[in-house]
């Protein structure tokens, strides 16, 4: 892939992560967004399995950058697709937070407009006891969070600086984490719903055929290595 098509690709890849946003701003424009039967469901649907999603597209980069030596450009976009992802999972998770617990914005807006600035905290300090009780009874939630906190990790330690500070070795490390968040947004996919609903079977599917991709080329070049030291 010539380097002159790579920065007009990022902003294609830009544009397309930031359609489903998008999308929810013209749906909250055109009044579609409060005509769903439920929309702060549908809010938190709609950002979870955006951030799944991104999540698993920037899982493949990897096993099909490694199908031919021609596909080594995608590794260029693993760490803007993972960014997304993260994106999608704050919103998902602010959602959660200011609609889905009982945050009253109507009051916090008023406050902000009356420069008392304190109102949408207080606002905020009245749903935490109610938010921690819930995060202690749905063992989904609790997943979902570790969930984020990996994803934030991995955002805050994606900047090149930050990679040359940790060092390649250690930054590699802590980045297989994105193995463990994905399986876990999986978990937390799956705990979300009714039993006999399979949703999320398709994305599961994906994601372990991923990570087979992986195990066997790992095994593979293991086999390399070891008949190149028999032949020296
Ligand atoms: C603080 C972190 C999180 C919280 C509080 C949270 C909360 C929730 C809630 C309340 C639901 C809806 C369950 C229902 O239908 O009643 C949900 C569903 C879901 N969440 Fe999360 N979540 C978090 C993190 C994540 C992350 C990091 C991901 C993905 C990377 C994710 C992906 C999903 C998906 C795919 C669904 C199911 C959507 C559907 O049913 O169509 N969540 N989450």
């Amino acid at each position: 892939m010539p380097g002159k098509v790579i920065p007009w690709l990022k902003v294609v890849v830009h544009l397309l992560c930031l359609l489903p946003l998008l999308k929810l701003l013209m749906m909250f424009h055109s009044g579609a967004l409060a005509a769903e039967s439920d929309p702060v469901q549908f809010l938190t649907h709609f950002t979870g399995l955006w951030a799944l999603w991104l999540l698993v597209w920037d899982l493949a980069i990897t096993p099909v950058r490694r199908l031919s030596p021609k596909l080594s450009w995608l590794i260029r976009f693993r760490r803007m697709v993972g960014l997304y992802s993260f994106f999608y999972a704050t919103l998902h998770m602010l959602v959660y937070v200011f609609l889905f617990s009982g945050y009253d914005t109507a009051t916090a807006l008023e406050g902000i407009r009356a420069h008392h600035w304190g109102v949408p905290w207080q606002q905020l300090k009245l749903i935490v006891p109610s938010m921690i009780d819930d995060v202690k009874q749905r063992a989904f939630i609790q997943v979902g969070l570790i969930t984020w906190v990996l994803l934030l990790a991995l955002a805050i330690t994606s900047p090149q600086r930050v990679l040359r500070a940790m060092g390649g070795k250690n930054w590699q490390r802590l980045h297989r984490v994105v193995y463990v968040a994905g399986f876990l947004a999986l978990m937390h996919f799956w705990w979300s719903l009714k039993k006999g609903n399979n949703a999320p079977a398709v994305v599961s599917i994906v994601f372990f055929a991923l990570m087979i991709a992986r195990l066997v080329w790992t095994l593979w070049q293991k086999r390399k290595k070891r008949a190149r030291m028999v032949t020296a």
